[in-house]
């Protein structure tokens, strides 16, 4: 096998000896630490002990920085049918209609258990306060501390987790790899990376949790973590992918140039916020009978075409209308954002466009949350349980994780091989040969594609940038797949290279139109595509 195909198929992303290696051995090992990983460690510490691992701090998450809030049943206006029905209609189609009625069914009674554990959701008449988003016909949102919902439950959830002496928290811990055996058919645990150096620790089970991949786009809601390290690391372990193509653009990000960008909630809209051009017209109604409120897809295509339009580089929401006072307890967050950019809600306008949000693909997980390699689990943003289709609806994802995320927490507990008492800890080696071509700045590397994936695998799709992306993506690999790096810049470059390929690969399979994939050459949705691409890696020869 020449160099080249190697890398390819690259097994792991650095020379392997666990015999020389530091080893650690509990029962369960959670990679991530959002709501998904910390609501299965709960779970699976019922009995069993629990590391979790945290690639940053515990506050480095997209569920720390979720605003808007967490969509459940609570109200006897409302029904699960309801909410059943605008996740399949917002899905498009290709939603698991089974996963869609079990978190619906499973939601209330999880978002009662947070209040149980003293998570304070925002209260109105003695119920819990719920509101609006796009694409839901009755307010099911539920927030906390207005705009601060993620930090509000993740906090709550860290409470409950410190105090359990069954888990211990590993912060600053950078999960390499997944170890699986010699056919690679079952997971033995990870490598990984902290300030005592290389670690293996081996797990009866381990659970993938760690999140998404908006860092790799130019313009993202997301915090600097969610480099798709978990993605990248389970389909270098065999894992099926699914649904790679799906990645959802959030339409309202803070526009201020030279500023790192940050989520204005949907909830904004849902209470009332127009979106205004720069000429103050108010365009939604032009492009959707639901206006500010329809699927965010449609949004952010709307406002990606107004900007194209006018030739701006952004749009407003505007706010002007709302009381202050209320403002400013309603939303927070977004109160003292735009104030630490001098913007006055009351008289300003607040410049938004779109940007990278939600991977809606992922590692594909049964109703157990069991993927295809055994005793590999996957919950949160990283698994594509089929809940969300080709879309997915607002504040979804947050139930999504404490669902599934007591799913796998709970399989994990559950299992005959639990204890880590049970499983084999066999030598493994892995050698990669050394590469002789020119090594490149694998910052620069990682500014361009994320560069790149704004410009050719963004918002709007066509055949040729897609394929020029692909073509640039590879030749970019050729020269850092083949590196054995011994820093977090250079592997979270890898596993960037290795997912952008494959969003590529899939964006360009899907030859059609369907919830956030839009494709401007293929701008139908088609009935023959009603299915999943499916992405494996290739198997290396012996
Ligand atoms: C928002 O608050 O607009 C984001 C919520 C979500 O993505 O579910």
């Amino acid at each position: 096998m020449d160099k080249r195909d190697f890398a390819e198929r690259q097994r792991y992303l650095i020379n392997i000896n666990t015999i020389s290696t530091q080893q650690l051995f509990t029962d369960t090992v959670i990679i991530g630490a959002g709501i998904a990983g910390l609501r299965a460690a709960i779970e699976a510490a019922s009995n069993r002990n629990v590391i979790v691992l945290c690639k940053g701090s515990l506050r480095d998450s997209n569920t720390w920085l979720a605003q808007g809030g967490i969509a459940s049943v609570l109200c006897k206006e409302d029904s699960f049918e309801s909410h059943i029905e605008d996740t399949l209609k917002a899905g498009c189609g290709i939603c698991d209609e089974k996963v869609v009625s079990l978190v619906v069914q499973q939601a209330p009674e999880l978002i009662q258990q947070l209040l149980e554990w003293g998570i304070n959701f925002d209260m109105e008449s003695g119920d819990i306060a719920t509101t609006l988003e796009g694409g839901h016909c009755h307010p099911r949102i539920a927030h906390a501390h207005g705009d601060e919902t993620g930090r509000v439950i993740a906090q709550g959830l860290i409470n409950k987790v410190k105090e359990n002496p069954k888990i211990k928290i590993f912060q600053n811990f950078y999960t390499l790899d997944l170890l699986t055996g010699e056919d690679g058919s079952e997971c033995l645990g990870i490598i990984g990376f902290d300030k005592r150096g290389l670690q293996i620790i081996w797990a009866a089970n381990t659970i993938l949790a760690a999140g998404g991949t908006g860092r790799l786009y130019r313009e993202t809601t997301n915090p600097e973590v969610a480099t798709a390290d978990g993605l990248a690391m389970g389909y270098r372990a065999g894992a099926v992918l699914a649904d790679m193509e799906f990645m959802q653009f959030h339409p309202t990000t803070l526009y201020i140039a030279g500023a790192s960008r940050a989520l204005i909630t949907e909830t904004l809209r849902g209470e009332g916020a127009k979106l205004l051009d720069d000429t103050g017209y108010q365009f939604m109604k032009d492009y959707h009978q639901d206006a500010e409120l329809a699927p965010r897809d449609i949004v952010s295509r709307a406002i990606l075409s107004q900007m194209l339009k006018n030739k701006t580089t952004h749009v407003y929401l505007d706010v002007r209308h709302f009381d202050k006072q209320k403002f400013t307890k309603r939303f927070p967050h977004i109160a003292e954002l735009c104030e630490s950019f001098d913007i006055d809600v009351s008289r300003e306008l607040i410049p938004v466009r779109p940007s990278a949000h939600y991977m809606v693909g992922g590692v594909k997980t049964d109703q157990s949350a069991k993927t295809n390699i055994a005793n590999l689990y996957a919950c949160g943003e990283v698994a594509a349980t089929g809940l969300h289709g080709a879309n997915r609806l607002g504040s979804n994802s947050l139930i999504e994780g404490l669902v599934f995320g007591r799913i796998a927490g709970s399989q994990a507990a559950g299992s005959s091989e639990a204890a880590s008492a049970h499983i084999s800890h066999p030598a493994i080696e892995f050698q990669i040969p050394q590469s002789d071509r020119t090594r490149l700045d694998t910052k620069d590397i990682t500014n361009s594609l994320r560069a790149l994936m704004w410009r050719n695998v963004g918002i709007i799709r066509k055949e040729r940038p897609l394929l020029e992306a692909q073509e640039i993506i590879n030749f970019w690999r050729r020269y850092v797949m083949d590196k054995t790096f011994d820093n977090q810049q250079g592997w979270e470059c890898q596993n960037m290279l290795t997912v952008a390929g494959l969003m590529a690969y899939a964006a360009k399979q899907r030859k059609e139109s369907r919830g956030v994939h839009f494709r401007s050459d293929y701008p139908e949705t088609i009935t023959n595509f009603e299915k999943h691409i499916e992405i494996s890696r290739p198997k290396m020869e012996k």
